[in-house]
């Protein structure tokens, strides 16, 4: 028996008054009605709405048999991307696989190949570090990109054709490369086509950010070892949930107004904060995801990131006391993925000051310390949301980037801006090819 994600919102309730929720109440159910029937601002994006109950089910099956195909031939699997052909991957398998997964024996990994990340950079310093590293590893790639022209992948993909030709003839290299773009269109998928590279596809009403239920994040999730069926049911649960138009008892909707009452008061900027460095990646996902949607038209909060405890040892001071623009959300596992005890030692009485919880858990600790720092901001004038998960596990995984993709996209209709386009995103790669002397 599965239970849900929920928005415990006790540090927030003293900055926002019974009104203002009774206000934004009809503009909520109104962006409800325009995400649901596809409607409002930009739905030729709105493919990944009902996704998690129309999603292919055929391409599924295919994720599946190249994984465990993948997972047999290659020591390493290097997957080729960027923004939202990038972290949705990414930061699905640092929150769900082992911390040190490259370091693991094979067997360890349950047979799962090394993975790394390319294309997501123009470094030659990162590029040439990997090439090291894989030089004498069996290796797949994954190419990702929906345009089939963004530069950082298109480049690393460069490098790696050549590798992969040169190591193993082009009949195999193609074999050896697996391209993930459009269905019909663009450079990707006219090389996949003459190179004979097996393709998947990124659907074309569904934009980068909003992908990683997609095969864009579905085969390197399920190389990686990770229950990509779980997933699915997990976002399958949320959208049952997370769809009603309910409000206050909707939490993903809660915690859009919220967010929206917050920015109408100067709370300009939201600090995403997690206490299991696993998260990382999840919030540079979710930073991508409400940074792109809201930030057009002059507005939009400002998504930012802090790891936690770590960065109360720096960031922490500006939060509790510097200037008062901000507003945080933490996200918070009612249960971690692993445990530890603290142990009761010998000398516990006076040896390191820490006898007084020598028997509690790591876990136990690093909630009193998420409370403690959560009732700290709220004294500092810094409201504090909480989204709170049962466990880490695929299930929640996927029930939790429902969750935001919902609330992001019912959060910039209350903005009044199209959530899913991407402007500026384009400004800047038209300006870069331009400086290159890319000929159209
Ligand atoms: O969300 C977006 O649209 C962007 O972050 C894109 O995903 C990113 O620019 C990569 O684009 P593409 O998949 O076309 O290579």
């Amino acid at each position: 028996m599965h239970g849900k994600i929920e928005l415990d919102t006790s540090m927030a309730e003293q900055f926002v008054r019974q009104h203002e929720l009774e206000y934004i109440e009809p503009r909520v159910k109104l962006a409800h009605e325009l995400l649901q029937a596809n409607a409002g601002p930009g739905s030729d994006f709105a493919g990944w709405v009902h996704w998690p109950q129309q999603y292919d089910r055929e391409e599924l099956a295919r994720i599946k048999e190249l994984s465990s195909q993948i997972r047999d031939t290659a020591d390493a699997f290097v997957v080729l991307g960027i923004g939202g052909s990038y972290l949705g991957a990414r930061s699905t398998l640092e929150l769900l696989s082992h911390t040190f997964h490259n370091k693991l024996s094979r067997e360890e990994r349950n047979n799962a190949p090394e993975i790394y990340f390319a294309g997501n950079n123009i470094s030659p310093v990162y590029l040439s570090h990997l090439l090291d590293i894989i030089k004498d590893k069996d290796i797949v790639i994954n190419v990702i990109s929906k345009s089939g022209t963004t530069l950082e992948t298109a480049l690393a993909f460069r490098i790696f054709r050549q590798l992969m030709e040169k190591r193993y003839g082009k009949k195999e290299a193609g074999r050896r490369i697996i391209a993930t773009t459009d269905r019909e269109k663009g450079v990707l998928k006219a090389l996949s086509l003459r190179d004979g590279y097996e393709t998947l596809t990124v659907p074309a009403d569904v934009g980068g950010r909003y992908s990683v239920l997609t095969a864009v994040g579905l085969l390197p999730i399920a190389v990686g070892g990770v229950d990509i069926d779980e997933l699915m049911a997990g976002a399958a649960a949320g959208y049952h949930f997370y769809s009603k138009n309910t409000f206050p008892g909707n939490p993903c909707y809660l915690y859009a107004a919220f967010r929206n009452i917050f920015y109408l008061k100067g709370k300009l900027i939201e600090l995403m904060a997690a206490y299991e460095p696993s998260f990382y990646y999840f919030i540079e996902w979710w930073k991508q995801l409400f940074g792109e949607s809201e930030g057009k038209d002059n507005k939009g909060i400002f998504p930012a990131g802090l790891n936690f405890t770590t960065d109360l040892h720096s960031m922490g001071q500006y939060v509790q006391d510097g200037y008062r623009n901000i507003f945080t959300t933490t996200l918070w596992a009612a249960s971690p993925a692993v445990d530890l005890d603290i142990p009761v030692i010998g000398d516990d009485e006076g040896s390191d000051g820490l006898g007084y919880l020598a028997g509690k858990t790591f876990h136990y600790v690093n909630e009193k310390a998420c409370e403690g720092t959560m009732l700290a901001h709220a004294g500092g004038m810094v409201p504090g949301l909480k989204v709170v998960l049962p466990e880490i596990s695929p299930f929640y995984h996927g029930m939790m980037v429902y969750f935001f993709e919902r609330a992001c996209a019912i959060s910039g209709y209350l903005m009044g801006v199209n959530p899913f386009d991407q402007p500026g995103v384009e400004e800047y790669k038209k300006n870069v090819f331009k400086l290159l002397g890319k000929k159209s």
